[in-house]
């Protein structure tokens, strides 16, 4: 069973899980559009970009690696800041996003 950390914290991830399922399962906050359990990674929104190891990965489609280690950074932050303007400007209703 694979161990990673999740904001500083160990978890112990299922055979072959994906990131995203293992960050929901932990109940930490991830934002994802896209992905659903039943139908798998389509990957087309991008929101749920996580740092791990050191670049910017898909938490969809990316399966959990041994001894990986994730956490919130000011560069997925602006990750999500940067994608979310578009829908802003075509959504102008405050508070919408
Ligand atoms: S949830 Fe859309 S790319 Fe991952």
């Amino acid at each position: 069973m694979a161990k990673v950390a999740i904001d500083g914290i160990v978890q112990e991830a299922r055979p072959e899980e994906l990131l995203i399922d293992l960050i929901n399962r932990t109940g930490a906050s991830l934002p994802h559009v896209c992905y659903h359990p039943q139908l798998g990674p389509v990957q087309t929104c991008d929101t749920c970009m996580v740092e791990a190891d050191g670049p910017l990965l898909r938490a969809c489609a990316t399966r959990v690696a041994d001894g990986s280690e994730g956490a919130p950074s000011e560069r997925v932050a602006n990750n999500l800041a940067a994608q979310k303007e578009p829908s802003a400007i075509n959504h102008p209703r405050p508070g919408a996003l």
